[in-house]
């Protein structure tokens, strides 16, 4: 009776829940998509969800050296048949799991129709059993980072106070946009000296992308820059961790609190990530 009742329970959550797929994306390089992807997994696991990082950026500095982790499958496995996404998956430190990447992953148009269906079908079981999936992407408007992004639930998207930064996620707006025009953007302004700087920033974005694409970009928060962040990458352990009162942290866990809170407005997007990924990359979808 008792397995009965279970089961049933989760055949429910699973047709009801499908995660949140969030593509964490900037217009130029090194303004912190790698270190908010971990650390703002790692704040959602903290409130009880269950939150998967996949590493789609293929630089050197990828989620899994932040983390000191070196696995030995990763994503062309999957690509090539030889695992299944759910045992590639590794643990990382504060609950989250880690889909650890390829480079494989870079021409995803270029990949065979099994090879894409082995991704694909990898992805759908992926957000069958995350509250949340975290998406990684590499700067800019390559092609594989806006096919992420555009078929994403939502578009985290992370810029500095810097000019060249928010010029550049202004053009990563807009790239994405035209590929997909019910895109839903928040905006992560990393590395400022005051929440007053970050919110200056939001708003000059906002205003930009409302007045030439008549686009709304909600602004998620800003965090600060915080020397323990650097410290965190130098020990190989996310500072959401090693410093848990530190100011970037507090920052990272008001981020999440918002995200969860926003639940109710993205109900629209219905976890549309998967066929719209599919779709992207040239698979119709079977489910
Ligand atoms: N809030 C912050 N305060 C201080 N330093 C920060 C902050 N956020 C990120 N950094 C530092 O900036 C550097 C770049 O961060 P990260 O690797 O996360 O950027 P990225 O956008 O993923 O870069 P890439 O485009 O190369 O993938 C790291 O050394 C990190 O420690
Ligand atoms: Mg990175």
């Amino acid at each position: 009776m008792l397995d009965q009742a279970h089961n049933l329970r989760e055949f429910v959550r699973k047709s009801h829940q499908a995660g949140r797929v969030l593509a964490v994306t900037s217009g130029k390089g090194g303004v912190g998509k790698t270190s908010t992807s971990v650390n703002l997994a790692i704040a959602l696991v903290a409130q009880g969800k269950r939150v998967t990082v996949l590493d789609a950026d293929l630089g050197l500095a990828n989620v899994e050296v932040l983390m000191g982790l070196n696995s030995f499958y990763n994503l062309q496995h999957v690509i090539d048949g030889e695992k299944t996404l759910m045992q590639i998956l590794v643990k990382g430190p504060g609950g989250i799991e880690i889909v650890p990447g390829t480079s494989g992953l870079a021409k995803l148009a270029d990949l065979s129709s099994k090879a894409r269906q082995n991704v694909l079908e990898g992805l759908k079981k992926l957000q069958e059993n995350a509250d949340f999936i975290v998406i990684d992407t590499m700067a800019g408007i390559g092609q594989n980072a806006v096919s992420f992004a555009a078929s994403a639930d939502e578009v985290l998207l992370v810029t500095t106070p810097e000019p060249s930064a928010i010029v550049d996620a202004y053009a990563t707006i807009k790239a994405i946009h035209a590929r997909r025009d019910d895109a839903v953007f928040r905006l992560i302004v990393n590395m400022v000296a005051s929440p007053e700087q970050g919110l200056a920033v939001a708003n000059n974005l906002s205003r930009v992308a409302q007045q030439y694409l008549g686009l709304r970009v909600s602004y998620l928060g800003h965090i600060l820059r915080d020397p323990h962040v650097s410290q965190g990458v130098m020990q190989s352990c996310p500072f959401m961790v090693s410093f848990p009162n530190a100011p970037a942290t507090k920052c990272v866990h008001s981020l999440g609190t918002k995200l969860i809170q926003q639940r109710a407005q993205t109900g629209a997007a219905k976890a549309g990530f998967f066929r719209r990924f599919a779709q992207t990359i040239g698979l119709a979808s079977n489910g």
